[in-house]
C-alpha cells in the first residue's frame, strides 16, 4: 500500500502542467483509474482483510485528491502571477507627448451642427447610405422619369443577373432620411440627418462622397417664417457673428413646395470670407415646405400636419468656416492635411471646442 501511494505522491509532484496533471487525476481517482479499481476489489475481501484495507484506501484517496488540488492551486497562482508581470499597466504615465491623431474636420462640424439643433429640440435621425430607390427618389416625390434622377449622377448597385427589381443606390442625398423619420417617429417631429451621401462627380468643389445634413420639422402650424428664423439662428451660431442676412431665392425640388435656396450675405477680404456684411451672396443651401405627397408617402396627414425641410453640404459649411480651400483634400487622408486642420483628439469636439 506504501508502494501504491508513493507512485501518486509522486506522480502528481512530477506533473508539469494543469494538463499532465488532470491526466494523473483521471489515472488515479477517475471511474476508471486505479484507485477506483482497488475500491471495487474490495467487495471480495474477506471482512477482516477489508477492516483494514478499506480506510487506508479511502484515506490514500483523499490525500491523493487534496495534493492534486493543491497542486492545480498552485499552477492556478503561477500562471496568474505571470498575467499579473507581463500585463501591468503604469496609470501614472504621462499622456504621449506628440499628437498622434485628430479629429477630421467633418466629424468636428457635424458635431458643431448636431449640438445647435440640439439645443433648438432637434433630435439625430439616420438612415443607410445604400438606400432603396423608393425612399430616394419615388417618396419624395421624384417620378421614375423625373430629370433629377440624372442630375442626381447617381451611383446604382449591381443585382444578380435575371433579377429585374429596381436596384438600390447610394443615397443621393439625406432626404431618404426624412421619411424613414416620419414613418420611424409620425409627427410632431423634429429632426437633423447628418451623413455620406454620393454622386458620381469630382472636381475641386465635388467628390464623390460628401455629407449633408438635413433638417425637418413638421408641425400642425410650422411655416417659412419658422424655416428663416431657424437657419438664422443656427448660421448665427454655426459661424459666431452677431447676425447674418438671408436672401431666399425661389428654386425646385420635387419635395419641397414652395422651394428655396438660401443665400447669406458675405463679404471677401483678401481671400477672406465675413459673414453678414458685403456685396456677395454665398449659397448655403436648399429649403423648402415639405411636399403634401413626402407627407403623405411618410405616412402623416397632410391635411392635419405641415412642415420644412432643408438639406446643407457638411463640407462646404466645413471648409467656409475653418477656410479649407479644396474639398478633395478632405478625403485624401494626407496627414500633414490632418495635423493642420485636424482637431486634437483629447478635446471633446463640440461647439465650444471648435470656437
Ligand atoms: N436634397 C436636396 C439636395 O440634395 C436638398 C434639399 C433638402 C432641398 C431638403 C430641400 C429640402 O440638393
Amino acid at each position: 500500500m506504501d508502494d501504491f501511494r508513493g507512485k501518486w505522491l509522486d506522480l502528481v509532484a512530477a506533473a508539469d502542467s494543469e494538463a499532465a496533471l488532470e491526466e494523473v487525476r483521471l489515472q488515479a481517482l477517475g471511474k476508471k483509474g486505479e484507485i477506483a479499481l482497488r475500491m471495487r476489489e474490495l467487495g471480495q475481501m474477506s471482512p477482516e482483510e477489508r477492516m483494514t484495507v478499506a480506510p487506508a484506501l479511502n484515506a490514500l484517496r483523499d490525500e491523493v485528491a487534496a495534493a492534486i488540488i493543491a497542486k492545480k492551486q498552485a499552477f492556478q497562482d503561477a500562471a496568474l502571477d505571470e498575467r499579473l508581470r507581463a500585463e501591468w499597466l503604469d496609470v501614472t504615465l504621462p499622456v504621449r507627448p506628440r499628437r498622434q491623431g485628430s479629429i477630421h474636420p467633418i466629424t468636428q462640424v457635424t458635431e458643431e451642427v448636431t449640438q445647435i439643433f440640439a439645443a433648438m429640440g432637434y433630435a439625430v435621425a439616420e438612415g443607410p447610405q445604400v438606400e432603396d430607390d423608393w425612399h430616394n427618389f419615388d417618396a419624395l416625390n421624384i417620378a421614375p422619369e423625373h430629370p433629377a434622377r440624372q442630375e442626381h449622377d447617381t451611383f446604382y448597385m449591381a443585382r444578380a443577373q435575371g433579377d429585374n427589381r429596381a436596384p438600390h443606390v447610394l443615397r443621393t442625398h439625406t432626404s431618404p432620411v426624412q421619411i424613414r423619420a416620419m414613418q420611424g417617429q409620425g409627427a410632431p417631429l423634429r429632426v437633423i440627418c447628418p451623413g455620406r451621401v454620393f454622386r458620381a462627380d469630382y472636381d475641386q468643389t465635388h467628390s464623390p462622397m460628401f455629407h449633408q445634413v438635413e433638417g425637418l420639422a413638421i408641425d400642425r402650424d410650422i411655416t417659412m417664417a419658422n424655416l428663416k428664423w431657424t437657419l438664422e439662428e443656427f448660421l448665427k451660431a454655426f459661424f459666431e457673428v452677431p447676425s447674418v442676412d438671408l436672401r431666399f431665392r425661389a428654386s425646385h425640388f420635387p419635395f419641397t413646395e414652395p422651394s428655396a435656396e438660401v443665400d447669406v450675405r458675405c463679404s471677401w477680404e483678401n481671400g477672406t470670407l465675413k459673414l453678414g456684411e458685403g456685396d456677395s451672396w454665398l449659397e448655403i443651401l436648399g429649403s423648402g415646405m415639405v411636399h403634401p405627397k413626402v407627407l403623405q408617402a411618410g405616412g402623416i396627414d397632410p391635411n392635419e400636419w405641415q412642415g420644412f425641410a432643408f438639406g446643407m453640404g457638411i463640407d462646404r459649411i466645413a471648409m467656409l468656416k475653418y477656410g479649407i480651400p479644396d474639398l478633395r483634400a478632405f478625403f485624401e487622408s494626407d496627414l500633414r492635411w490632418l495635423r493642420h486642420y485636424g482637431f486634437g483628439a483629447l478635446e471633446v469636439p463640440t461647439l465650444a471646442g471648435g470656437l
